[in-house]
């Protein structure tokens, strides 16, 4: 009976046939550990690519969810049981939208809104929002969320009471006003980073960022009520990813924009309000 002790002698041409073999697979597996070693423990952590937490993507990757950037700005405090936004795109509020006159509008503007944000949709302040190219949609959803109370934050206070008289018909009239007025850039800035034109453009797949693009592009693919980025006014465009972040803005449904502005850097917000800004003579 035969057992695996005695096997019979492997001849000596083979064994000198498997020796290099052998060297080579050892040397192929030692390097292969030692290579992941540098990268997983030095290549990567030194690598410091902004807003990228190493450990972060390779949880992620694995499926681990949960898991934020460890300089991420702290999660906001459940917020009380209100409705993100009384808005929805049903048939009758798109047609409320579709029918509503920019004419009317540029009354209810010149009465009410002017004193802020001027007939031609620039605000006066650089904290105030410019309405210029704005879509209908986007504005009326606002004005709505104003005054239902859940658009909140420092400025929302000002803001607010400006819509409590006005009804639906009249805050579509006003939307389609400024969503008639010219706009106040073409194109973006060109003199902002690489990194920022890449965020904008294609996104970070590593930090499970979409590009802003796929809702803020001009032709508007994104959902219904995304605002137009291009020509708002940099301290403003600021202030509301930093309230997003924070959890203190917190009408955006599905809270989209709350999940990517938690993950960008102080940096990359300033760079991405300077690549939409409009040009240094109109702000
Ligand atoms: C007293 C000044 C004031 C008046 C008058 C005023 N607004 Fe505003 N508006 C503001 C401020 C300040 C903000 C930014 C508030 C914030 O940060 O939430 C704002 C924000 C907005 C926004 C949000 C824009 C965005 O990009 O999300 C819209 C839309 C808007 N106003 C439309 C109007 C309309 C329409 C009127 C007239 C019916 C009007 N506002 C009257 C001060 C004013
Ligand atoms: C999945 C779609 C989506 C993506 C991707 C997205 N956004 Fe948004 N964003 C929205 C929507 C929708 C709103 C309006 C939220 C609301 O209803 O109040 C918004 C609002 C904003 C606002 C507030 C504008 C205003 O006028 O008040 C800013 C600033 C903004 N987004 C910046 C960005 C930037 C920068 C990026 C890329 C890093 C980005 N967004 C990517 C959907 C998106």
């Amino acid at each position: 009976m035969s057992t695996a002790h005695d096997r019979p002698a492997v001849p000596a041409e083979q064994e000198a046939l498997d020796r290099p073999w052998r060297r080579w697979a050892s040397i192929g597996v030692i390097g292969f550990v030692f290579g992941s070693l540098v990268l997983g423990f030095w290549v990567v952590p030194e690598s410091q690519v902004p807003g990228l937490d190493p450990w972060a993507t390779i949880c992620r990757s694995l499926g681990v969810p949960g898991y934020a950037r460890s300089d991420a700005p702290p999660a906001p405090p459940p917020s009380p049981a209100v409705p993100v936004t009384n808005v929805s795109w049903t048939p009758a509020s798109r047609s409320l939208l579709a029918n509503a006159s920019a004419e009317r509008g540029s009354k209810i503007a010149a009465e009410i809104c002017v004193a802020c944000h001027g007939t031609d949709g620039v605000g006066i302040a650089p904290n105030y929002p410019n309405l210029t190219r704005q879509s209908a949609a986007a504005i009326y959803k606002q004005l709505q969320d104003y005054k239902s109370g859940v658009r909140t934050g420092v400025m929302a206070a000002v803001m607010a009471p400006m819509v409590q008289g006005l009804d639906e018909q009249q805050m579509a009239d006003v939307a389609a006003y400024y969503a008639s007025v010219p706009p106040r850039a073409s194109r973006p800035a060109s003199n902002v980073p690489r990194e920022i034109v890449d965020l904008v453009k294609i996104g970070s797949p590593a930090r499970a960022l979409p590009p802003c693009d796929a809702c803020h592009g001009v032709n508007m693919s994104g959902p219904e009520e995304s605002p137009v980025l291009l020509g708002q006014s940099p301290t403003y465009f600021e202030e509301q990813l930093l309230a997003f972040a924070r959890g203190e803005r917190h009408n955006d449904i599905y809270g989209r924009m709350r999940v990517i502005a938690r993950q960008l850097t102080p940096d990359e917000i300033r760079g991405l309000a300077a690549y939409y800004a409009p040009p240094a003579q109109m702000q």
